[in-house]
């Protein structure tokens, strides 16, 4: 489609701006649901969630908090193989808290199970996982989100949030990125 944006081009839309808004929608009520009468603590996976963070939480109707957590996830081969470095932690208690991270993408699943590992230290009385994106075929370690908008093949996407080195977070829609 070749939309640029000032970017150099993007050859495919994966999932338009309509299409992620729809997903949603549904993914709201699918959690609202789910979280009925409870106190939830939403969690920012940041910066590749923020976008998809802002979008859901509108669609909640529960009693939630919003707050964020960043991490730093190497690729293989850069430091050890599926190394996460925590550069922040959320402000709030999560103590008896139901907590609930979003996600960008899960792919090798090492990034989600550390933030899992990190927030189950904190007392919480659950925590679960809302991903955008999710890359069966690249999981090298075991990892579980229990709301999924997407599952996608092996193709590497930005866009809505995802990046590569920064750019791209802005673009409206998820797009396909071909390998330089
Ligand atoms: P993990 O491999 O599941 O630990 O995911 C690590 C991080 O890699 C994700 O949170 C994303 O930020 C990034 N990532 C994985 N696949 C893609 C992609 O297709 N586009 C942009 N970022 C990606």
């Amino acid at each position: 489609m070749g939309v640029t944006l000032g970017h150099p081009p993007i050859p495919a839309v994966v999932y338009s701006a309509e299409a992620i808004a729809t997903r949603v929608q549904q993914l709201g009520r699918e959690i609202s649901a789910h979280y009925r009468y409870k106190e939830v603590i939403a969690l920012a996976v940041m910066n590749g969630a923020m976008l998809f963070a802002a979008d859901l939480v509108r669609q909640l109707d529960v009693d939630v908090a919003l707050d964020s957590i960043t991490v730093r996830s190497y690729e293989q081969g850069t430091v050890s193989p599926g190394s996460v470095e925590l550069l922040s932690r959320p402000t709030r208690t999560l103590s008896g808290k139901h907590v609930l991270l979003i996600e960008d993408i899960v792919d090798t699943g090492h990034t989600l199970n550390f933030l899992k590992a990190i927030l189950w230290e904190t007392g919480p009385a659950t925590v679960s996982c809302v991903s955008l994106l999710n890359k069966p075929v690249r999981r090298q370690t075991e990892a579980y989100a229990d709301f999924i908008g997407f599952d996608i093949d092996d193709v590497f996407v930005v866009g809505y949030g995802l990046d590569l080195d920064g750019r791209y977070r802005n673009l409206p829609y998820v797009g396909w990125l071909p390998s330089l």
